[in-house]
């Protein structure tokens, strides 16, 4: 027998407790959507004003991440194209673009085929678009989704990208009629600080999606656990897959967390031989699902902000080891001047602070103010989640990082 022998035996799942695991896999398309009437009503009726010959220029569609924003768009939206000949509907995910040009190109590729090289920049991107939605129906809706990631491109204003998209010149020329619909967890007006000129250049049309309740997420999980679970009845008693949920709801009222959390509570059941999925399986696997989903947004943090989190979880107690939590802003000034950063790649401490505040913005950090007497006012700083996650998110930003110096011959 090879050592492979040994580790492929020992893995074997012998008694699993899945039958279908890959039931539990959020990124598998639902073929029906579940618990978002009010929102696919919505859809559906500013969809329908083609019929009437009015589409708005944007639609707002936000809500935390896992509310069913992305499924129940495109779902909803491509139902609509398959039945109206005059309605296309493009849809683009912008979450590994990191600059506005890449953005637009991302863009531009949906829409003709074909990406700009950079010396062509956003003029000749932008031209180029408006270019191929000339060969579109009459009403062409793009779905832009993740959009928030534009935030992330500090040389380039998000505003001079917005208002060419609504109002450019070409666009206007040729009298294309696009309506965008922006997908998002935060209102983007907010998020991205648009000015008044973008603002009112958009339609105040709005789609909320709230965290799920324990109600519907029991709805929307019910159907994909039955398929995963072997003997789901037995394997999942009502007891524990209540207090799965109502843990979930609680703190999250994300799908897809849910899905994770009862997939992580699976396998522990598996590894510990068990036959059935205890409360305990659940209760380990909590804070298991919290942390990969905090290294997920981690990993995909700009180099700058990534370092400002670094520079607010260096300071440790000598004695413990454990990082000290919270710091005040001047601690975490001089440990991002401590990270010897070559010169090009070092930034002031006013745009350090900026970073600050969308870490914040982002749920990842908590700062307030303290009074201390004569010593004045000190803003103090911490982690929204355990601050050694940090350190654990290191790696695998650092294997990220390299690959985005080597960008794919196509860009
Ligand atoms: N209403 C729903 N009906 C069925 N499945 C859903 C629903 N909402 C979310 N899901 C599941 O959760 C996953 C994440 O949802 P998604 O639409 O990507 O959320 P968001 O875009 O708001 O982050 C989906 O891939 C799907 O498997
Ligand atoms: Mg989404």
């Amino acid at each position: 027998m090879t050592r492979y022998d040994d580790l492929f035996d020992e893995t074997t799942p012998t008694d699993s407790v899945f039958a279908d695991k890959g039931a539990l896999d959020p990124l598998a398309k639902p073929d029906k959507i579940i618990a978002r009437d009010e929102q696919e009503r919505q859809l559906a009726t500013i969809l329908n004003g083609v019929h009437e010959g009015y589409l708005p220029t944007t639609v707002s569609i936000y809500g935390p991440p896992g509310t069913g924003k992305t499924t129940t768009t495109r779902l909803v939206c491509r139902e609509f194209a398959d039945r109206t000949e005059q309605v296309a509907v493009e849809y683009v995910n912008l979450k590994e673009c990191r600059t506005l040009f890449s953005a637009a190109n991302e863009i531009l590729l949906e829409v003709s085929g074909e990406r700009k090289k950079a010396y062509e920049g956003l003029d000749g991107v932008f031209a180029s678009l408006w270019e191929a939605l000339t060969e579109y129906p009459e009403y062409t809706i793009l779905l832009l989704d993740e959009i928030d990631q534009l935030a992330q491109d500090s040389n380039y204003d998000p505003n001079d990208f917005f208002y060419r998209l609504l109002r450019g010149e070409g666009r206007l020329k040729r009298g294309i009629s696009l309506s965008t619909f922006l997908i998002s967890n935060e209102l983007l007006e907010v998020d991205l600080r648009l000015d008044s000129r973008v603002q009112s250049a958009m339609s105040d049309e709005q789609i909320f999606f709230p965290p799920y309740t324990e109600q519907q997420l029991a709805k929307l999980t019910m159907p994909r656990f039955r398929r995963a679970f072997r003997d789901c009845e037995k394997i999942l008693s009502v007891k524990v897959y209540s207090h799965g949920l109502r843990q979930a709801a609680m703190r999250w009222g994300d799908a897809r967390k849910t899905l994770t959390l009862f997939r992580h509570a699976g396998e522990t059941a598996n590894e510990r031989e068990l036959d059935t999925i205890t409360r305990d399986c659940i209760e380990v696997n909590l804070e298991q699902t919290d942390k990969t989903a905090t290294l997920e947004r981690i990993t995909q943090l700009p180099l700058q902000h990534f370092f400002v989190l670094i520079s607010i979880t260096a300071w440790t107690n000598r004695r413990t080891g454990e990082i000290v939590q919270p710091v005040t802003m001047s601690q975490v000034e001089d440990s991002y001047a401590k990270q010897s950063l070559p010169d090009e790649d070092s930034i002031g401490v006013r745009a350090m602070r900026d970073i600050v505040t969308d870490l914040e913005t982002m749920g990842l950090i908590e700062t307030w103010i303290d009074s201390r007497g004569s010593d004045g006012r000190v803003k103090q700083v911490e982690t929204a989640f355990d601050p050694e996650w940090v350190k654990d998110a290191r790696p695998q930003y650092i294997e990220q990082s390299e690959h985005l110096e080597h960008p794919s011959e196509s860009e």
